[in-house]
């Protein structure tokens, strides 16, 4: 069985967000599974991993692209656990980043049908061509329906939603550059009046799945317009919850701790990062440690936790160290700097992105706080999970799914239902308190690191769920 996994993420290649975890994760596992071939095509990227890896021209191509054409050469890299092809399209802004750019939405219309030309000339066509969020979002449609493709029509396509909130919504002379089809399909590509590359692939794609089943019930019933599209196609939607790369994420050989740990010897493991964290930041060690780690988007609830933060130090005066390490909105980044200037040493914050330092703030922290919106699947959990704390999340979509409180039976972490300053500061006195329980709060944390949230798991389902589309 051949898998083509195409996306505008993937690590270690170019990530954003969990995205580029998921893309770079799957397509490994699959490889391991017997028969199972699965492969990577994302844009080319001007980045440290393309400068400093061996790239050779697999294709070229010129193709129709509006009124003008597209120059596409598609390079090879063979350095991951999976083929790795890369899209390089002329024309186009100089992409130092997946995304951000003022002609992504015509860019990444070029690249799926770039993506598409490539394929449909192999002499082995794939058996399912798996999409990744909306930036992929037409490929069902130009699939089924565009003329150039005839070859791709039994062939199955999967498309998975890692964020519903970015669904491609564009004008609709866009579909201008899409190549030949029958006027009368074009409704297939709009939803409210516009072009809706999301609504599209939910129209067209064989199977449609998010990243958490509980997600997937939240997008029928938001009380939105979308939510009908949702459950008339409910027969083709499924959730799979992601898994994590427990080899890329595993405390005793990750290069940037200062100290690796298993199971056996976490107490003084997690001891030696997190009082190197309190060194760094002048926090006190005997005091328990809660971080976020995320993008400073709406979706993460970051502004309902400064104010939660806020009131915990300056009101209540908890003897708990928080840690907000994060880029993003530019607004949200300022305010918590500027946190900083009135709260004491129990407030930190490092803004930006570094994956390297991320790996240390879960080593060395006791909790991770996830107040999320709105949660696909989250994998942050997991990584908390894997490095021995404790996960505090708001009960939404993969986060649900995963968490359970530590007060009931199997339980790994806090949950609070309520986005709101009030649920959260009852979660950091809970988080308190079980932090003053020695003994208990090191059994949970021995207990969590040994939970496996891996990908065979999840890949396992993929795998059926392909297969019941070949046959
Ligand atoms: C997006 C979602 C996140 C999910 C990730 C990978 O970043 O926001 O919840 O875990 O994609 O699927």
């Amino acid at each position: 069985m051949k898998i083509v996994h195409v996306s505008a993420e993937c690590f270690p290649v170019a990530k954003v967000g969990g995205l580029g975890d998921v893309v770079g994760a799957l397509p490994k596992y699959l490889n391991q599974v017997k028969d199972t071939e699965a492969m990577v095509v994302m844009p080319y990227i001007y980045n440290q991993f393309t400068k400093s890896h061996d790239l050779t021209i697999d294709h070229k191509a010129v193709l129709p692209f509006g009124e003008s054409l597209l120059d596409v050469t598609i390079l090879k890299n063979d350095d991951l656990d999976f083929p790795l092809y890369l899209v390089q399209i002329e024309g186009f802004s100089h992409r130092h980043q997946p995304y951000g750019y003022d002609d992504d939405y015509h860019f990444y219309i070029a690249f799926q049908t770039a993506v598409l030309n490539w394929i449909h000339q192999w002499k082995a066509l794939p058996d399912v061509i798996h999409c990744h969020d909306y930036h992929t979002g037409f490929i069902p449609f130009m699939m089924k329906y565009c003329h150039q493709f005839p070859k791709f029509r039994e062939i199955a396509s999967v498309f998975t939603i890692h964020n519903g909130e970015y669904q491609g919504i564009m004008g609709k002379n866009m579909a201008d550059y899409l190549p030949w089809f029958d006027v009368w399909q074009f409704p297939l590509l709009v939803w409210d009046n516009d072009l809706n590359a999301m609504a599209s692939a939910i129209k067209c794609a064989w199977r449609v799945t998010t990243v958490s089943p509980q997600y997937m019930k939240e997008l029928m019933s938001q009380g939105r317009s979308i939510d009908d599209l949702f459950q008339q196609e409910a027969s083709k939607c499924l959730g799979i919850l992601n898994g994590i790369d427990d080899q890329v994420w595993n405390p005793a050989t990750d290069e940037n701790l200062v100290k690796n740990y298993t199971v056996k010897d976490i107490k003084s493991g997690k001891a030696a990062n997190k009082e190197h964290l309190c060194r760094k930041y002048g926090f006190n060690p005997d005091y328990p440690l809660i971080s976020f780690i995320g993008r400073f988007t709406d979706q993460k609830g970051v502004d309902v936790l400064a104010d939660a933060i806020w009131q915990a130090i300056s009101i209540f005066d908890l003897p708990i160290n928080f840690l907000v390490v994060g880029s993003g909105d530019l607004e949200m980044e300022s305010g918590l700097e500027e946190m900083n200037n009135y709260l004491d040493e129990r407030y930190n914050t490092y803004i930006g992105y570094n994956e390297a330092f991320a790996r240390l703030v879960y080593a060395g922290s006791d909790f991770m706080v996830m107040p999320s919106r709105f949660e696909p699947c989250g994998l942050n959990q997991f990584y908390t999970l894997r490095y021995g704390g404790v996960p505090m999340v708001r009960t939404v979509g993969g986060l649900l799914d995963s968490i359970i409180d530590f007060g009931d039976e199997g339980g790994t972490g806090i949950r609070f239902i309520h986005l709101s300053s009030e649920d959260l500061l009852h979660a950091f006195q809970r988080a308190m308190y079980l932090h003053e329980d020695e003994k208990n709060f090191l059994s949970l944390k021995k207990n969590n690191m040994k939970k496996d949230f891996s990908w065979q798991k999840s890949a396992e389902k993929y795998i059926n769920l392909y297969q019941d589309l070949i046959n």
